[in-house]
């Protein structure tokens, strides 16, 4: 059989125009700078116009990943898109954007793991590639999570932001940018830390659903932190030695940008300089599953990455969920 190797061929994000400081938030609600800053290193975040989708935001990340690669929407032969903010409950956030994107009637779908969606998109990505089964995939994670923040909750709704990043994974080109392995875990058991209860078969929407708020996020913050740490360590210990690598030989961590102290807390553990990994929660917030992709991008675009250069990929969200990757540059 033939030895395809899966790669990344384009990258790109978006985010919304609008920017909300944290002084923006101070004059909405009893928080200041200080505490979002010392607790979570956030600055500000994008939010969504009035009339914007999650489907909108992930078309013109697309656009931007397709114009990178140098690749036509028609040659796509899969979309999928990583998101907990769908448009709607059904259909996927995937076919509406294939259709707004002028894409061919091809397999689209959507994957809901949370912040750790795009990794477990670019992972199903990597092995429909490999095992010949699309040529062309085109993987967007797009979320607008200030559409199910609770604006009266201080304690969760200054942490999140919307935006979109996007890959399109194919054959790789002269053996760069390759996915060299990926390591997807969940611990089902722990649903209840952060989730969105209202909406689905268990509280379907009535009146009284929307009174109780059920149509929020609910997040228990502190048990979230510790478990983060947790387990994005152990993902990155489990595909580093997947791929027969050990944490020196890691140039760039690209890791879900939750909350700065995580993201140190995880480079301290992995041994990684704070040079050596990408730190945007400051400009976006947590944008869930578009957070790594939207860091991918920047890095890429910011030309720092050279040729070889490996590139590690670590997450952590609801579900609980857990995912890290490596590619090689
Ligand atoms: N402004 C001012 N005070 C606040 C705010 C705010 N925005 N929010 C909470 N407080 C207060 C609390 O009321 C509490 O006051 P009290 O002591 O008088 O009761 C105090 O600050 C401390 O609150 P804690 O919740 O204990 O603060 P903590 O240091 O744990 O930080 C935080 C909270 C930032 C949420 C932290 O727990 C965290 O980052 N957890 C991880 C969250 C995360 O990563 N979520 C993403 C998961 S995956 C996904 O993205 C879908």
């Amino acid at each position: 059989m033939e030895n395809i190797k899966a790669g990344i061929l384009g990258t790109g994000f978006y985010v919304p125009e609008k920017i909300l400081t944290n002084a923006d938030l101070e004059k909405m609600m009893d928080t200041s700078d200080e505490w979002i800053t010392t607790r979570t290193g956030i600055k500000e975040r994008h939010i969504v116009g009035d009339k914007q989708t999650t489907s909108d935001l992930a078309m013109f990340a697309s656009q931007k990943a397709l114009k990178n690669a140098e690749v036509n929407i028609k040659e796509i032969d899969c979309i999928i898109a990583a998101t907990i903010t769908p448009d709607m409950p059904f259909p996927s956030t995937a076919c509406i954007l294939q259709d707004k994107i002028g894409a061919k009637t091809v397999c689209a779908f959507d994957v809901n793991a949370a912040c750790c969606g795009f990794i477990y998109a670019l992972t199903m990505a990597k092995n429909f590639v490999e095992n010949n089964t699309f040529k062309k995939v085109l993987v967007v994670a797009a979320d607008t999570l200030s559409r199910i923040a609770d604006w009266t909750d201080r304690a969760t709704c200054v942490l999140f932001g919307d935006g979109a990043g996007a890959a399109v994974i194919g054959r790789a080109v002269d053996d760069r940018k390759v996915i060299l392995g990926s390591y997807l875990g969940a611990d089902g058991s722990a649903w209840d830390l952060l989730n969105m209860p209202g909406g689905g078969s268990r509280f379907p929407t009535t009146h009284k659903t929307v009174d109780d708020k059920l149509h929020f996020l609910k997040m228990n913050g502190n048990s979230v932190f510790k478990l983060a740490v947790r387990s994005m360590t152990n993902a990155a210990d489990k595909v580093l030695s997947e791929c027969n690598l050990k944490n020196e030989d890691i140039d760039l961590v690209i890791p879900h940008q939750a909350n700065l102290r995580i993201i140190n807390a995880l480079a301290q553990r992995l041994n990684a300089p704070l040079e050596k990994v990408w730190v945007n929660v400051t400009r976006y917030g947590n944008v869930s599953g578009a957070s790594v992709p939207i860091a991918m991008a920047e890095a890429d675009a910011s030309g720092k990455l050279k040729d070889g250069q490996i590139v590690l990929l670590d997450a952590f969200g609801a579900g609980l969920t857990w995912a890290s990757a490596v590619i090689r540059w």
